[in-house]
């Protein structure tokens, strides 16, 4: 009994972020993982209750962005060899700066340090900049107060060797896109060409987190969604922003060099485009697109806002980048997804290191008429140059473009191929009118990315509420992780015996819904509460006679009588 009182005076005391950690422990939501091993710092474990609510968002948002638009999904591998990393410049650049304690050893990137004593754009800083930065400031270990060693960059990438034997270095993926641009090209054609196109994945993702301190916020395993939109770069207009131009949402821009806003300005999408806030139209749909889904996943618009960050915060692949941010208890304003125009970057460096034309054939409506330069060799003169070798020598010259042969000519007065050297006298170059069908483009790609677990926790913070000292958590219906629990009112043969028939019924429907006759009925009503479960059906004495159950409603606490044949469709109309 002591116990339980100084609990809850403790929860009573907590913030937000113990609360929800609290509950989901408790009620199986999430904990840390190897927890009997006592835990490691970065990963956590869903349990079953946690892993219906993640699954619910990450449906959500199949639903909202690839089902709705025709997008494809796929599945690729979290290892990845070295080469693509290379090429997407992860290697080069996936690191962050950090600081050890010289007192305890503790390590810290930098950036959130000094985040923490009120420098905000910690993030765009040179090594030497940061060291400046904390000495003048004199920033300590937060831990001990020990002076904190000078900054270096450390690799966050895991790192493995592919094959116990090989020496080929892989790495976790960061990032679900790699995965998504390598297999650009057969996707694209596995989709018969349609363009402009989505492909989309949800997958796991490693980074090795420097200082993994706040739960499902910061991992270093956690899940990842993200599509990639590839776009013809000379067609950069999005037919369906008409649908979204007048959603508002709130954006710190930068203004001027090197300087965001104070304050968020709240405009609709057609203001940012036409005010050239958002770049590409592409982006401000999508951003439109996201702040709906966040919305409908229970978190306010006046919690949410997209910051625009500067070209040095940028990552290396991305010419605009918003972060999209909503405001926590604990943490302040937290990126949940990261918005970037990745421009044709990462497809051409994958077609740079891997030799693969990745370009799209982009059909003319019409096809149109353009000149060519062709090279007609003068046979006389090379065979009389060059002799009987003269199919070789000709040869050597196909491939070679005509403009350019003909500027050689023009500026030197002769062309070196290899061992050959030729004069004007042994070519023509000779124009033609052609039919051109279309062109040949490397595709632009505005990108969505939003992590899985970072939502869950946000939801579950916005969800929770108290009444009367009880926790319910107010989950959106659409993404609640059980809709239902069927509950006789005592253990009595002949009321279990209909509440599990009503429990089998709405499962065969494929309700989410669960049977619980343990315990008093008010517990079993504030457990169902806790876990966020929208509807109670309460099978009671009156049900035996006139077949009807109570339902009560978890955010009202109101309780109705329905006939149980009437049932299916009523929770058919209350979850749809
Ligand atoms: P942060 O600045 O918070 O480290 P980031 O800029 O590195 O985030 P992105 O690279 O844009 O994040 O990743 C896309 C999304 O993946 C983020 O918006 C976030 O929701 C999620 N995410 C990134 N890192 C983590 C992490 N360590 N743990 C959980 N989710 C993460
Ligand atoms: N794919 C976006 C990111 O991980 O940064």
């Amino acid at each position: 009994m002591i116990f339980r009182a100084w609990s809850w005076l403790a929860m009573e005391k907590a913030d937000k972020y113990e609360k929800v950690m609290e509950l989901g422990r408790r009620r199986g939501f999430f904990w840390p993982s190897y927890e009997i091993y006592g835990g490691v710092g970065g990963f956590i474990d869903f349990g079953p209750v946690g892993v219906a609510l993640k699954r619910k968002i990450e449906n959500s948002w199949r639903d909202f962005f690839l089902r709705r638009h025709e997008f494809l999904e796929i599945e690729t591998p979290i290892i990845t060899p070295r080469k693509v990393f290379e090429a997407s410049g992860h290697v080069e650049h996936f690191k962050d700066p950090v600081v050890e304690c010289k007192g305890c050893g503790r390590k810290y990137r930098v950036d959130h340090v000094l985040a923490e004593a009120g420098v905000a754009e910690a993030e765009s800083m040179s090594l030497s900049e940061l060291d400046n930065m904390l000495r003048s400031r004199g920033v300590t270990c937060p831990e001990c107060r020990g002076e904190f060693s000078e900054p270096k960059y450390v690799q966050t990438m895991f790192e493995t060797t592919i094959g116990p034997y090989a020496e080929a270095i892989g790495y976790g993926r960061p990032e679900a896109a790699q995965g998504i641009f390598v297999n650009f090209k057969r996707v694209y054609e596995v989709g018969r060409g349609r363009f402009p196109i989505a492909i989309g994945q949800i997958g796991r993702a490693m980074r090795n987190e420097v200082s993994p301190r706040q739960g499902p916020i910061r991992l270093r395993e956690f899940t990842i969604m993200e599509f990639e939109f590839f776009f013809d770069p000379e067609e950069p207009s999005c037919p369906l922003l008409s649908k979204v131009e007048d959603t508002e949402i709130r954006i710190i821009p930068i203004q001027s060099e090197g300087k965001r806003s104070e304050k968020p300005i709240q405009l609709t999408i057609r203001e940012a485009i036409d005010k050239k806030i958002i770049l590409m139209e592409w982006m401000a749909y999508f951003m439109a697109l996201s702040h709906d889904f966040v919305s409908q996943l229970g978190i306010p618009m006046e919690k949410q806002r997209f910051e625009e960050k500067l070209p040095t915060e940028r990552a290396h692949y991305s010419a605009q980048t918003f972060d999209q941010e909503v405001y926590l208890e604990r943490w302040g304003w937290t990126e949940i997804a990261g918005h970037a125009y990745r421009t044709s970057y990462d497809i051409s460096r994958h077609m740079e290191y891997s030799g693969v034309d990745m370009r799209v054939f982009r059909p003319y409506t019409q096809p149109i008429e353009v000149e060519e330069k062709r090279l007609i060799p003068v046979m006389e003169e090379i065979k009389k140059d060059f002799g009987e070798n003269y199919a070789e020598v000709v040869h050597t010259v196909e491939s070679k473009d005509p403009e350019e042969v003909e500027r050689e000519f023009l500026e030197k007065g002769f062309l070196k191929v290899g061992k050959y050297t030729f004069f004007r006298r042994h070519f023509n170059i000779k124009r033609f009118k052609v039919k051109d069908a279309g062109k040949r483009i490397i595709p632009h790609v505005v990108e969505p990315s939003f992590g899985a677990d970072r939502l869950t926790y946000a939801v579950m913070e916005y969800a929770y509420s108290t009444k009367n000292d009880r926790v319910i958590l107010k989950i959106p219906k659409k993404i609640a992780p059980i809709q239902a629990v069927v509950l006789p009112l005592m253990t009595r043969d002949e009321l279990t015996s209909k509440a599990r028939e009503i429990y089998l019924d709405l499962m065969e429907h494929r309700f989410d819904v669960y049977y619980d006759e343990i315990g008093s009925i008010g517990r079993r009503y504030a457990r169902a509460d806790e876990i966020g479960v929208p509807v109670a059906i309460t099978v009671d004495y009156d049900t035996l006679k006139d077949d009807s159950v109570t339902v009560r409603e978890r955010d009202t606490w109101e309780q109705r009588r329905i006939g149980v044949s009437n049932l299916l469709s009523f929770l058919h109309g209350y979850f749809n």
